[in-house]
């Protein structure tokens, strides 16, 4: 019933909040946001991504953090048209650019990381106490390499290995993070403090150094700044888990890049390497690669 009168809503009447690969953020003017994800979309399965997305905003729903909020989840359901709507709160605050972010002085750089810190370990804490298994099950690198079997070039692979030799000498994350925590997801007052944490699709198992990079690749300007404030707080920055954290990033664009190029001319690795690669990263053993 319920789904039948939303989808006779004419949702090209309503504002656009937001546009991504996967669809479009409407505002419906009553305080709540239809998310709508088209189920053709990107890179990876877009049911699982709103599954996550919804498992985890109901995991969180009782949690007040003390200074930003982050979306109620209300409704949700499967359009005949293959979308999927999400309703959710709507949160106040507005997105900054990188290019806005980049033209802060120095005093505002300090005032926006130490924001941005806070809300960060904020955020964790709360994932921390998660305790869902299906929201676990999700493995940060493993997921992205066995989810996409487009083709990979011996380059390519030279940094799979790279990653996945630093990942067997440390212990896998076991505590559930952001997982797409850029400036895009955060929403900032005049003051700029956070407001907001939105899009909460890509939630995986991780470090906080994983947040953190998606965050400072996106502001190189800010990677001083905020790596001062973790310093300065309660949870130091692991310069090791830093480093593989922004190889894996390098390693997730790659992936999305080959994805949208469709490149198929370079040499290409066999999916039985890469069924090889994946085993070893599995029992976290050295990787018997050709391509070193
Ligand atoms: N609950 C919300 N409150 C306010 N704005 C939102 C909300 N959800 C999404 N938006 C806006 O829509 C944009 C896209 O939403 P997001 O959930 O990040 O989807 P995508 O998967 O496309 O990145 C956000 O960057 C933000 O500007
Ligand atoms: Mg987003």
């Amino acid at each position: 019933m319920i789904t039948k009168a939303l989808e006779q809503l004419e949702l090209s009447k309503l504002p656009i909040l937001g546009k991504g690969v996967w669809g479009v953020v409407y505002d419906c003017g009553d305080g709540t946001i239809f998310k709508v994800t088209n189920l053709g979309g990107g890179v990876g399965n877009g049911r699982e991504k709103i599954e996550r997305e919804v498992a985890v905003l109901k995991s969180l729903a009782e949690v007040s953090f003390s200074s930003f909020a982050i979306p109620k989840h209300l409704n949700h359901f499967e359009t005949t048209s293959r979308h999927i709507v999400l309703q959710m709160t709507k949160i106040s605050g507005r997105r900054m650019s990188a290019s806005e972010l980049s033209r802060l002085t120095p005093a505002q750089r300090h005032l926006i990381s130490a924001s941005l810190t806070a809300a960060l370990l904020e955020l964790h804490s709360a994932l921390r106490r998660i305790e869902d298994p299906s929201i676990r099950r999700m493995d940060d690198i493993l997921h992205v390499v066995e989810s996409s079997r487009y083709p990979f070039t011996p380059a390519d692979l030279a940094r799979v290995d790279q990653a996945i030799r630093l990942l067997a000498k440390r212990a896998l994350p076991t505590t559930l993070i952001h997982g797409d925590f850029n400036i895009s997801n955060i929403l900032l007052n005049e003051s700029l403090q956070v407001t907001g944490i939105l899009d909460f699709a890509e939630t995986c198992l991780g470090e906080l150094e994983d947040d953190l990079v998606s965050l400072t690749s996106d502001l190189p300007g800010l990677e001083h700044a905020l790596l001062a404030a973790f310093d300065a707080g309660s949870r130091p920055v692991d310069p090791l888990k830093y480093s593989l954290a922004a190889v894996k990033r390098n390693l997730i664009g790659l992936v999305l890049q080959r994805y949208h190029l469709r490149a198929e001319s370079e040499a290409l690795i066999s999916e039985e390497q890469l069924d090889r690669a994946l085993q070893a990263a599995t029992a976290l053993e050295p990787l018997p690669f050709e391509h070193r």
